[in-house]
């Protein structure tokens, strides 16, 4: 299977672990595209969903999935999104389409978070993926200096706003040998909405695509 047709297999893998009469939170990206699709299929089993972008927001409406409002929300059963990075331990890079944010609160309140990826995401080490962080317009060069003394390289993301208002510094170079502890610096540079470090909240279950199958790694 091309790296395509792996995100599209992971994505109607998805929709076997979702329960029925429940609101599912859905992520941001080409392989949560792909989950949008499939899960218009079974539209009449959910109560609505939960979007992590106005992108995402947008897909599941032309689909008459109704998007609700997380604050009206109590219990969020299952939360499917892709990654720009994954190790062995869950742990994950995300934030390449900059929707990092919405992500994070969104994985932050559903019980169980189903990455699904292909198989190119699955790395031994996250870093290699520049690293997407949200930052308050106004502090983008204290943040891109309180990152270089962590070793990180930022760039701007150029012609780029999120959601939120904030732009978004791509960090590379930045060894991430213990993406929690990493994730916690990050937290305390005032100025920085979000890191796309997900290891506070790893995922649950990963759905890989490969190149016969999907395979479903969880952990141990
Ligand atoms: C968007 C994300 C995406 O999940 C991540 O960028 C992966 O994207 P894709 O499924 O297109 O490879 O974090 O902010």
């Amino acid at each position: 299977m091309t790296p395509d047709e792996q995100k599209k297999a992971a994505a109607t893998a998805a929709i076997e672990h979702i329960p029925v009469g429940c609101i599912i939170g859905v992520g941001t990206g080409s392989t949560a595209n792909y989950f949008i699709d499939e899960l218009a299929k079974i539209k009449h089993k959910i109560d609505g969903a939960v979007a992590s972008s106005d992108t995402t927001a947008k897909r599941l409406k032309s689909h008459n999935i109704e998007v609700l409002d997380l604050n009206n929300i109590d219990d969020l059963p299952v939360y499917v999104d892709g990654a720009d990075e994954i190790t062995e331990h869950l742990h994950m890079t995300k934030g390449g389409g900059g929707a990092l944010t919405r992500e994070k609160i969104v994985a932050a309140v559903a019980r169980k978070f189903i990455c699904i990826a292909d198989q190119t995401k699955l790395v031994k080490m996250l870093g290699n993926f520049p690293l997407p962080i949200e930052v308050i317009p106004m502090a983008r060069s204290y943040v891109a200096r309180e990152i270089a003394l962590l070793g990180g390289q930022p760039a701007l993301r150029q012609n780029f706003v999120t959601d939120n208002g904030n732009v978004i510094l791509d960090v590379h170079s930045l060894q991430i040998l213990n993406p929690i502890e990493m994730e916690e610096k990050l937290n305390q540079i005032t100025g920085i909405v979000t890191n796309g470090l997900f290891a506070h909240r790893a995922a649950d279950v990963l759905l890989l695509g490969s190149d016969n199958d999907v395979r479903t790694i969880t952990l141990q």
